[in-house]
């Protein structure tokens, strides 16, 4: 992938062994992070918390997925996010009743227009179907039930999108039972990452670089959820094959 600058940037000025974050220059340069895209305007109408919208400011992911994305609109075929978006209380990483369940994955069905779009939770409750949209059900905690997951596809994902628990051990058993699923020239994507949690992520980008041609953590500049502050989460581990 071109265009990577290795900066220290000083953000985490608390986590200084961890300071060499690989951004993307143009992105950084262009100050495309406070830019409105296509895509932040759908994820934020398909009520994803991807996007800053009037009920979020807390992530501006879809300003970077839209820099990462946006060649392959026409050409991505088979797109997947674990993590539906469920507002049951009970379930951790829950929507806190403000959620759209599957709002994401409508998001993706019209960023893509040539794509499938599958998804899996835990929650069988908001488990759903709909043209070009099919859930199934996931526990990221159970290598057998990833297993079962992955065994309906005769196919691998032009995209992989986790946001489901955000645990480094959720995280690392669904990326390590996952990471085969990702076609050639595809992406695998991981959210909600907390700063003070990047150094122990080490793990998982070393096992990326090992299968992937690029594996970085990119903190995203939001001033609503600033990069120095360790509880926030506008981080992701993004990985491509
Ligand atoms: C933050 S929400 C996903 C938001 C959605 N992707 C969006 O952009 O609007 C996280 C989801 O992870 C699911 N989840 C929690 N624990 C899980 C687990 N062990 N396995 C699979 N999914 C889980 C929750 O049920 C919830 O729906």
């Amino acid at each position: 992938m071109t265009g990577l600058l290795l900066i220290a940037l000083g953000l985490l000025d608390w986590t200084f062994s961890y300071k060499e974050i690989a951004v993307f220059e143009d992105f950084l340069d262009n100050q495309l992070h406070s830019k409105t895209t296509e895509l932040c305007r759908i994820m934020a109408e398909c009520g994803s918390d991807k996007a800053t919208s009037h009920r979020s400011s807390h992530h501006n992911y879809t300003t970077f997925y839209h820099y990462l994305l946006k060649d392959f609109k026409n050409s991505f075929e088979k797109v997947f996010e674990l993590g539906l978006g469920t507002n049951n209380a009970n379930i951790p990483s829950n929507m806190s009743g403000g959620g759209t369940p599957c709002g994401s994955l409508r998001g993706w069905k019209g960023f893509f227009p040539n794509a499938h779009v599958y998804g899996a939770d835990i929650d069988r409750d908001i488990l759903y179907q709909e043209d070009r949209i099919s859930t199934y059900y996931c526990n990221q905690l159970d290598p057998s039930s990833i297993a079962s997951l992955w065994s309906n596809f005769d196919f691998k994902f032009n995209l992989i999108v986790e946001d489901g628990l955000h645990t480094f051990e959720a995280n690392k058993c669904f990326f390590e039972n996952s990471l085969h699923m990702v076609a050639s020239g595809g992406f695998f994507i991981i959210e909600d990452i907390l700063n003070r949690r990047i150094p122990v992520y080490d793990s998982i980008l070393q096992l990326a670089r090992k299968s992937f041609s690029y594996a970085e953590i990119i903190v995203i500049p939001n001033p609503s959820n600033p990069a120095n502050n360790p509880d926030s989460d506008n981080t992701v581990l993004v990985a491509r094959k």
